[in-house]
């Protein structure tokens, strides 16, 4: 099985079931063209994250790592009028071109992204009393996703769906003598997910456009 089978594979998914609009497509030129790495989730997963996010009946969704903004999108179509979007990003410059991206998708309403690291706003949210989300998705430096869950659990009501992306990475999650920071902090998580009582998780393995990686998936429960 190559690689150019499960890119032609996502292309025949793609083509038939998520077609993209020229918002959508203007954020990954918009993001290329600013030079930002090629890292957004695919179409056909940007749209499985839509999809959870409706099914979830999310109000309030915060992910972790916005870049230019192309699964922001994804997951700020599935909120109704009145429903919230916090995205987090350490990056200015990234945040800059995700700001674009979002306007033109007509979400600059919806969505807040929040320059800095992440730590730093996951604290300054729970220090404003932030409402608790409905649905989290965790995209940023791998190395603090142990942190990310624990915050989320934190930000969480019973029924929310904690969902985390790359937890595979070409199957190096498997390799527990690996010194890799993003290997580590990623097996780190499935250790604090777990270890706790109030998750309720599975993890699956993915081939496609974004190569062989994995998602895992959390429920909180009461
Ligand atoms: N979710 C995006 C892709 C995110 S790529 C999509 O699928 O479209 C990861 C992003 O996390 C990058 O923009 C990177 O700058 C950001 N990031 C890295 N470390 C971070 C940190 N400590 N806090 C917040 N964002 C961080
Ligand atoms: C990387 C980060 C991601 O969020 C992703 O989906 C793919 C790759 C990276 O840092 O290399
Ligand atoms: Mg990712």
């Amino acid at each position: 099985m190559s690689e150019q089978q499960w890119n032609a594979v996502d292309a025949y998914f793609t083509d038939l079931l998520v077609p993209e609009d020229d918002a959508l497509t203007e954020a990954v030129t918009a993001s290329d063209a600013a030079g930002l790495p090629p890292i957004a989730v695919a179409p056909n997963q940007g749209k499985l994250l839509h999809l959870l996010a409706l099914t979830q009946g999310a109000r309030r969704i915060l992910e972790i790592g916005t870049l230019g903004g192309y699964s922001t999108i994804w997951l700020g179509r599935a909120l109704p009028a009145d429903g919230q979007l916090v995205s987090l990003e350490y990056n200015p410059a990234h945040a800059d071109v995700a700001r674009a991206n979002l306007a033109r998708a007509g979400l600059d309403k919806t969505v807040e992204v929040r320059v800095g690291a992440a730590l730093d706003s996951l604290a300054q949210l729970e220090s404003e009393g932030a409402e608790p989300f409905d649905l989290f998705f965790i995209d940023a430096d791998k190395a603090n996703n142990p942190h990310y869950v624990e915050w989320a659990v934190k930000l969480s009501r019973p029924g929310s769906l904690i969902i985390v992306d790359n937890v595979v990475r070409g199957g190096t999650v498997a390799d527990a003598t690996s010194d890799d920071p993003a290997v580590v902090g990623t097996r780190r998580m499935f250790e604090v997910v777990s270890e706790n009582p109030r998750l309720t998780a599975t993890a699956v393995q993915t081939v496609g456009a974004r190569g062989y990686d994995g998602l895992l998936l959390a429920r909180v429960t009461g």
